[in-house]
């Protein structure tokens, strides 16, 4: 005889039926969901449930609060205002490697907690990954001194940090349920807020390569993010921002790496430094410093604290990152200007070419991916090459072709593409 307080099956009929969760119900859920009592089977119909018919904000905001509660609090305060940074995820979305060190060159400690890839999106751990020594596993002293000495940490996550939700999001990955706006708030939130971090800006990413395709559900998204932040006492800011197109032309890992680390030297292409340096002036802005990061980036400063977070973690910031071993050239089929690059396609190409993992327990390969030689908008001959696919596993490239085809077109120019679309406060 249990003796639960609560009954899984009521609480999964209530939300079926569309009626709002008391937070009683919620509390318990997340609880005993956490501690197993409600089976896998019972929470993939609750997810289901909620996102057929929704949830209110304060609903969202008590489920980010028990996910909270599920785990453990960091507190990384140091000696200056903590500001944080997270990306609903993109395709060539490399920014938190210039954007950390730029914000901490800036004066602010930037505790970056951040994941692995998992389907067409890249994660900031295996990009970091391919830089030879270099180690995302940290206790909280060494992030905590970590900050205090360098300013910037990108590391894993604890095991710790909001386990309710690490268990429902592998859940909702695997029963199509990810693409709803209070479970991704809440999946967010939960643990961004036990990091503890005062201050963050989220980058809400639009298009094809984004969970929201258009920006009425990204607007959507960014207001249920930045509300439950606010109920939770966090200086929160969320940029709507365009993910058509990939970001930058490289897509994987050590070619992200490298891309970045010409952005912090002061070149690299235009949009990833745009994108920084507009993120940079948000989390700048939250924390009360008024130093303007684009000047930061073109003197080098940026570049001296990058140098510094790889090297406290161990890696080799000289050192050469791994070459693929097999190269494939995708050209221009005709002449003209490049109208399109589709972002999911060429994040499922790189990701077939190994760049990314079908299962969590996969390894990357570090070489792999691919890079846009051109971008739309740009003119092109007939057989000037477009993409080069990168990777260790050559029978991959039919693959990550046949992910290709209709990803691009030659025709007309595009329209004019706004890269920061709208601002949430
Ligand atoms: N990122 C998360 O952490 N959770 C989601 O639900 C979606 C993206």
């Amino acid at each position: 005889m249990s003796r639960e307080r609560l009954s899984a099956v009521d609480v999964i009929r209530a939300k079926r039926d569309g009626h709002r969760l008391t937070d009683d119900q919620i509390d318990w859920v997340v609880d005993a969901y956490t501690r197993g009592v409600v089976a896998d089977e019972q929470m993939s119909a609750l997810a289901m449930a909620i996102f057929l018919n929704g949830m209110d904000t304060a609903e969202a905001a008590r489920l980010t609060q028990a996910m909270i509660d599920s785990g453990e609090r960091l507190d990384l305060r140091v000696d200056r205002p903590t500001v944080d940074k997270h990306s609903t995820g993109g395709v060539g979305d490399k920014i938190t490697l210039p954007l950390a060190p730029l914000v901490a060159a800036c004066g602010a400690a930037v505790p970056q907690l951040s994941g692995r890839g998992l389907g067409h999106t890249g994660g900031t751990l295996d990009k970091l990954e391919s830089i030879p020594g270099w180690r995302a596993q940290l206790s909280t002293d060494e992030i905590t001194r970590q900050l205090t000495e360098v300013g910037a940490v990108v590391c894993a996550a604890t095991d710790g940090l909001a386990p309710a939700d690490k268990k429902l999001y592998a859940l909702r990955d695997v029963t199509s349920t990810v693409e709803s706006i209070p479970l991704i708030a809440s999946s967010i939130m939960s643990k961004k807020i036990a990091e503890g971090a005062d201050a963050l800006v989220l980058d809400v990413k639009v298009g094809s390569g984004a969970f929201m395709k258009n920006v009425d559900d990204a607007r959507a998204l960014a207001e249920a993010l930045v509300g439950i932040g606010k109920q939770h006492g966090r200086k929160v800011t969320a940029l709507l921002t365009d993910m058509s197109v990939p970001l930058g032309r490289a897509v994987g890992n050590a070619v992200e790496v490298e891309e970045s680390v010409e952005v912090l030297k002061g070149g690299g292409p235009q949009d990833v430094i745009d994108l920084t340096v507009a993120l940079a002036r948000e989390m700048l802005t939250l924390a009360g410093i008024g130093t303007d990061p684009a000047e930061v980036l073109a003197n080098g400063g940026a570049y001296e604290t990058w140098a510094r977070m790889i090297s406290a973690q161990r890696g080799d910031p000289e050192a050469a990152l791994p070459k693929a071993k097999h190269v494939h050239t995708v050209t221009a089929p005709e002449t003209g200007v490049l109208a399109n690059l589709n972002a999911y396609a060429v994040g499922v190409a790189a990701w077939r070419l190994g760049a990314g993992r079908a299962r969590k327990e996969d390894a990357v390969q570090h070489a792999a991916g691919v890079m846009c030689l051109a971008k739309p908008g740009d003119q092109v001959a007939q057989g000037d090459p477009l993409l080069e696919l990168r990777t260790d596993t050559p029978d991959a490239v039919s693959a990550a072709l046949e992910a290709l085809e209709g990803a691009y077109s030659i025709g007309n120019a595009p329209a004019e593409r706004k890269l920061v679309i709208d601002t949430v406060r």
